[in-house]
């Protein structure tokens, strides 16, 4: 996790450093801090949000043309001001962030202890800033790039790092191993960071590192290097990105917002690929690859958390209509558990920010052992995107809240695409039902401007909950994952406990809760399933739990037999997921911000994973 930034060149590097970080924040926000150089090197960091960065800064000196930044997901030693990065080696020659874990930390630094350097923080990068001031002190003659070779050559674990020598103010050094670093090149100034966002508005030629490469940066030259220091061709991207807006429009957080966009993004989408006035599905980033998908034998989805939910209704829908053998795993599972796989097997990776370093692993294990690979990432160019064989993005639009929801859609609405054009190319699916089903789903997003209509009745029912220790979410089929994400939406932003429970496992365990104290949300409309889950509101109601019930519109069964009830359209059940997950994510939101909390930024989350 944790964000980098850098610049040098002929502009005032502040204002470009604080606002990167504020793009960035999403990885990481429990500190920050920034270097500065003109002719003395200027530290300012602190625990907190970048916001309180930019308000200790004020006070201070900020002039200076280079300069590294960062914000901060704690892995080793509290958030705390010393924690903070940059980290300071001990004589002061070089200042470094660093995202990542440097796994033989420990090991390091006894050794370093034991050549007489001292420590202030509990961090694993002080160690590698003391470990390249080491070796920049071995011999006059080393740089400090060759510094930093010799220091990771030493190191095990991910890193990407920026990293400012104060006896050679002419230059940053960027490397990078498991975390992603791109660099932005422009005239007489280059950018570095995590992601391209920060970079986007100054340049559109980037340059992503690869493992094991290390970057020695000028205003006027960039030169590219392995740990080895073998030289390394340059390749440049073009970025084609559009600069996400930090803003929040009329709506109180960015989650909120985001859950209201999503009829928009569903539509983006859908856009050039659904066409229900041909019945025809169009996935142009797997078009020349179609036919190998056709003769798989199998495919694996790996993801984590909100991509782990979608990926779940892909087999479903994937499994009933195109007649395939899915699997889904959970990617950190997947990457260690020595999984059988062979070149007849699809892998598809899921991921929003396509950095995630789980999902990553997880690719090129299947990679190495001869799966074709492909992914649905949100992030244009993410490391994900970039190392899948083919793939399709999902258009969602940058998504800033932490808690994942106009990307889960998106993915869901991928998925349902790609699983009824392969049902179609494989001939396993009628043309009835799938002209139905394409058109069902061409109608989702203004089913989803109904529901979101439902917003003030959400917040009525979040009120009379809000004080819950314990919540329990039901669904069957389809909406199980349903049920599973909308526990995690809560527990993610509310921090009240939830579960996620196919409504059949019920009496296997979550039935001993229940009592008058525990909300059981059940996702409950028509579909072939509803006289079971009918049965299983029953069995909670004769134990007094309080029932919020999703059903579809004009159900009067279940309102007479339940007392809060969220309607939403009928449609046809493959689809129902990309609807009846609105009530959940509005729920979530509703009770999180009445109990205070962070919504945007819930406490000890980051968006994007990339420590493992
Ligand atoms: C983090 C985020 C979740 C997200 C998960 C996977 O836990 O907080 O919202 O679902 O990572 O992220 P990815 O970017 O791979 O979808």
């Amino acid at each position: 996790m944790c964000g980098i930034v850098g610049y040098i060149g002929y502009r005032e590097a502040y204002p470009i450093l604080i606002n990167g970080l504020k793009h960035l924040e999403y990885r990481g926000y429990d500190s920050a801090g920034v270097a500065l150089f003109n002719d003395t090197l200027k530290v300012y960091k602190q625990k907190g949000k970048v916001s309180d960065l930019e308000q200790l800064a004020k006070l201070k000196d900020t002039s200076g043309n280079i300069g590294i930044g960062h914000t901060r997901w704690a892995t080793h030693g509290e958030p705390s001001d010393i924690n903070a990065h940059p980290q300071v080696s001990m004589n002061g020659i070089f200042s470094v962030v660093h995202n990542g874990i440097i796994e033989n930390y420990a090991k390091l630094k006894d050794d370093l202890i034991e050549n007489g350097f001292t420590f202030n923080s509990e961090t694993d990068t002080e160690v590698l800033a003391n470990l390249i001031e080491y070796f920049y002190n071995q011999d006059e003659k080393i740089s400090a790039e060759t510094a930093v070779q010799f220091a990771l050559t030493k190191v095990i674990g991910a890193y990407g790092i920026a990293v400012l020598c104060n006896r050679e103010k002419d230059k940053i050094i960027a490397a990078r191993k498991g975390s992603p670093l791109v660099i932005g090149l422009g005239n007489g100034e280059h950018f570095i960071a995590s992601d391209a966002m920060p970079i986007a508005e100054f340049t559109s030629k980037v340059v992503y590192l690869n493992d094991e490469e290390v970057a020695s940066i000028q205003r006027d030259s960039f030169k590219l290097s392995n740990i080895h220091n073998m030289p390394v061709p340059l390749t440049v991207t073009n970025l084609n990105l559009e600069i996400g807006k930090l803003d929040k429009g009329d709506f109180e957080h960015f989650m909120l917002k985001e859950i209201f966009e999503q009829p928009k993004t569903v539509e983006e989408t859908f856009r050039g690929r659904l066409k229900p006035e041909y019945s025809e599905i169009v996935l142009g980033g797997l078009m020349n690859i179609f036919p190998k998908i056709i003769d798989a034998e199998r495919i694996v989805i790996i993801g984590c958390g909100t991509s782990w939910h979608a990926a779940l209704i892909g087999e479903y829908i994937l499994e009933e209509y195109a007649q395939i053998p899915v699997e889904v795993e959970y990617a950190s599972e997947f990457r260690y558990r020595k999984p059988v796989l062979s070149k007849k097997d699809v892998v598809i990776a899921i991921s929003q920010s396509g950095e995630t370093a789980d999902t990553l692993a997880a690719l090129h294990l299947a990679k190495q052992k001869g799966a074709m690979v492909l992914g649905i990432c949100n992030v244009v160019g993410s490391s994900i995107a970039r190392e899948t064989d083919a793939g399709v993005y999902t258009h969602a639009g940058i998504e800033i809240g932490v808690a994942s929801t106009k990307a889960f859609t998106a993915q869901v609405a991928v998925l349902t695409m790609f699983a009824l054009k392969l049902a179609r190319e494989k001939q396993k699916i009628d043309d009835n039902e799938y002209r139905e089903l394409v058109n069902e789903l061409a109608s989702i997003p203004e089913k989803e401007r109904l529901i979101l209509q439902n917003n003030d009745a959400v917040k009525q029912i979040a009120e009379k909950y809000k004080d819950s220790i314990n919540a329990l979410y039901l669904g069957r089929g389809y909406l199980f994952p349903v049920a599973l994400e909308g526990a995690l939406k809560l527990k993610e932003i509310s921090y009240i406990h939830a579960e996620g429970y196919a409504a059949g496992e019920m009496k296997h365990g979550p039935i001993a809760l229940v009592d008058n104290n525990l909300p059981v949300i059940v996702v409950a409309p028509h579909d072939g399933y509803y006289e079971k889950i009918v049965s299983n509101i029953q069995e909670v109601k004769a134990r007094k739990g309080n029932i919020i019930a999703i059903i579809t519109e004009g159900d009067t069964g279940l309102k007479k037999m339940t007392s809060d009830c969220i309607e939403i359209p009928r449609s046809h059940p493959a689809v129902a997921p990309l609807l009846a997950v609105l009530p959940l994510q509005l729920l979530a939101y509703h009770i999180a911000v009445l109990r205070g909390c962070n919504v945007d930024q819930p406490r000890n989350l980051a968006k994007s994973v990339t420590v493992e």
